[in-house]
């Protein structure tokens, strides 16, 4: 289980709606290999998402563990909801079936709760959300999380979800201005809702932020989503 150097490596897995990314981190986080990514397969059903993460992870070298975040809400290491990935999803159990493809031990996590570990202070109330296919969500209180935040999916406006409006979709039909617009009224509700310390924005989309934002609110690159990933095994 342990390498030559004495560090263990977790395999940090990243499944998007449009691409599924790796890297290998050592035991206090930091980065070992090169980001390697593919597109997300189509259709995103479990096994051939299996099989891209398992050629993924054979260019990556050594790795004992692995950490995963998932697009949808994740208990126990099985998939509830995927709603950008496909139905068969729901009710699968991924860690178990990654652990058995990859023959190492496998933890599961939201992608956007993955994200948040990756990119909060530890401090105070903490909301993280990402801007992707989706729209993520991740709420912590002094570094504790609040699993499976899902926010992506209430109403924001105009009878929209926060998804429906902010999501990839909603980007690439409206254009980066309106979607800015957008952001800018979901930052003040999301503020009035949870009275947060700090937000982080991540996720693909995030670098195409463009309000100015208050001191509190930090953009977080998107490779937090894989960094983060060594926190799951933090206990
Ligand atoms: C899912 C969330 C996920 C987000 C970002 C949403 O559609 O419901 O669980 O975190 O997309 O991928």
């Amino acid at each position: 289980m342990i390498e030559e150097n004495g560090t263990i490596r977790t395999l940090a897995v990243d499944i998007g709606g449009s691409g599924i990314k790796v890297i290998v981190l050592d035991a206090a986080g930091n980065p070992q290999t090169e980001r390697s990514r593919v597109e997300t397969p189509q259709p995103p059903k479990p096994d051939a998402v299996i099989d891209a993460i398992a050629s993924l992870a054979s260019g990556q070298g050594k790795f004992d563990r692995v950490s995963v975040g998932f697009p949808g809400v994740v208990r126990g290491g099985i998939t509830e909801t995927a709603v950008n990935l496909d139905p068969d999803w729901i009710g699968f159990n991924l860690a178990k079936a990654l652990s058995e493809h990859l023959d190492k031990p496998v933890r599961v996590g939201n992608d956007a709760d993955v994200q948040g570990l990756g990119a909060i202070s530890g401090r105070g109330v903490e909301l993280v959300i990402t801007l992707g296919t989706g729209f993520g969500s991740a709420l912590f209180l002094d570094g504790k999380l609040v699993p499976n935040l899902e926010l992506g999916h209430h109403r924001f406006r105009k009878g929209e979800t926060y998804e429906e409006q902010l999501g990839r979709a909603a980007l690439e039909k409206f254009g980066e201005k309106k979607w800015n617009n957008r952001l800018e009224k979901a930052l003040a509700s999301l503020q009035h809702l949870f009275n947060y310390d700090y937000l982080y924005i991540g996720g693909g989309e995030a670098k195409k932020v463009a309000i100015g934002l208050p001191p509190n609110v930090k953009i977080v690159p998107n490779i937090t989503g894989l960094l983060g990933g060594i926190a799951l095994w933090k206990e």
